[in-house]
C-alpha cells in the first residue's frame, strides 16, 4: 500500500484549505522483541514511514542491530526514545509496562503524543491510572501474521481526535487489516485473531498428518494443506464470498468431499472448534 498522507479542511476566508496533519510523525517503539520489531519492519518494507523516523527500544540493544542496519535509530533509553518521538508504540511484556511507563510519565505530553499500546490484558483504564496526564492512548491487538503484514488488528482508544483515530488505523493497515471495535471486545478480539493463529495452524498441522496417511511426504502435505488454507481464506476476502456457498460448490452429491465433511462434524469438528474458543475465551477473563 502506498503512503498515505492525512488532511484536516478548514474554512476560512480564502475558501476550504488543506492542511496536512499527522504527517511526518516519528515513531518510537518500546520493546523491540518479536512484535516491536516485526511492527518496525512492516512499516518500514510498506513505506508508511523512513526508518531514520523510527526509535527501537530494548536493553539487549545488540539484538536490534538488524533494525540499526535498516537505518533505524535503536537505544536502551525509553526516555530518549520518547523525546524523540510522537507516536510510541508499546511493545513490552505485561509485567514491564507499568514499571517503565511510570519513569516516562512525565515526559508525554498530551498536545504531541499517541500512546498505541499493543499490551495483551493491559485495559484503556488501567493504561491512563498508569500515564495520567490526559494523552490520547489506544490499544491494539494484532497477531503474529504482524511479521508479513497479514495481521488482523483490532483496535480501541480513548481520548483523541478523529485524524489520530485515522492515522493508527490506517498505521496498522499497512500490517494487514485494522478494525476498530468497542474496548469491551477486545478479549474476544485476543481469542479470534491472536489465539486464532494457533487453531488455524493446528487445522493444517491436522491436515497434514492426514494427508501423510493418504500417501504424501510431509513436507508436500504440509505445503498443500497451507496454500489449500491460503485459497479458502483468499476467496472469502478477495471475492466476499460466504464459506456455506463455496462449501456447496465442492459438494458433489453422494461425492467424497460432502462424506468427509458429514463424517468430521460426526465427529464434532464445528462442535469441538466453538467449544475451544469459548474456552479460551473463559480462561482469558480470568
Ligand atoms: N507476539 C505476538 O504475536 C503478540 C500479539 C499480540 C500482543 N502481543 C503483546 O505484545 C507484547 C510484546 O510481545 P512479544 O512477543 O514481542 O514479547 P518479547 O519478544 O518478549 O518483546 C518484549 C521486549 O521488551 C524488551 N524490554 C524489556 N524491558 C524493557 C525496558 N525496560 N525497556 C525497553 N525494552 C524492554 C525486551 O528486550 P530486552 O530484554 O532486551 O530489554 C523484549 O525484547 C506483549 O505484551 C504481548 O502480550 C504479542
Amino acid at each position: 500500500m502506498d503512503k498515505i498522507d492525512f488532511y484536516t479542511v478548514f474554512a476560512g476566508e480564502a475558501g476550504c484549505i488543506k492542511v496536512k496533519i499527522m504527517k511526518d510523525q516519528k515513531i518510537a517503539i518500546l520493546g523491540g522483541g518479536n512484535l516491536g520489531a516485526s511492527i518496525a519492519e512492516g512499516l518500514i518494507k510498506s513505506k508508511f514511514i523512513a526508518p531514520e523516523r523510527i526509535t527501537v527500544t530494548r536493553r539487549n540493544v545488540d539484538a536490534l542491530l538488524p533494525l540499526q542496519s535498516l537505518g533505524v535509530h535503536t537505544t536502551s533509553d525509553n526516555e530518549e526514545a520518547v523525546k524523540r518521538s510522537d507516536v510510541i508504540i508499546v511493545a513490552l511484556k505485561p509485567y514491564n509496562v507499568k514499571e517503565v511507563m511510570v519513569g516516562l510519565r512525565d515526559h508525554f505530553d498530551p498536545l504531541r503524543h499517541i500512546i498505541i499500546s499493543v499490551v495483551t490484558g493491559l485495559y484503556l483504564k488501567d493504561l491512563m491510572a498508569i500515564v495520567g496526564n490526559g494523552v490520547p492512548i489506544f490499544r491494539a491487538m494484532p497477531n503474529t501474521a504482524i511479521a508479513i503484514q497479514e495481521s488482523v488488528t483490532c483496535l480501541c482508544h480513548v481520548g483523541g481526535s478523529l485524524e489520530q483515530a485515522e492515522y493508527v488505523s490506517s498505521l496498522f493497515n499497512q500490517l494487514g487489516i485494522a478494525i476498530s471495535i468497542d474496548e469491551k471486545l477486545m478479549d474476544a478480539a485476543t481469542v479470534l485473531g491472536a489465539c486464532g493463529i494457533a487453531y488455524a495452524l493446528r487445522f493444517i498441522r491436522a491436515s497434514t498428518q492426514g494427508g501423510i496417511e493418504i500417501g504424501f511426504d510431509a513436507v508436500t502435505a504440509n505445503l498443500i494443506a497451507a496454500q489449500t488454507v491460503k485459497g479458502a481464506a483468499e476467496l472469502l476476502l478477495k471475492l466476499k464470498r460466504h464459506p456455506e456457498a463455496e462449501i456447496d460448490k465442492v459438494t458433489t452429491p453422494k461425492g467424497c468431499t460432502i462424506a468427509g465433511l458429514n463424517e468430521m462434524e460426526h465427529q464434532g469438528f464445528s462442535s469441538s472448534l466453538i467449544k475451544g474458543i469459548i474456552t479460551s475465551y473463559e480462561k482469558i477473563g480470568k
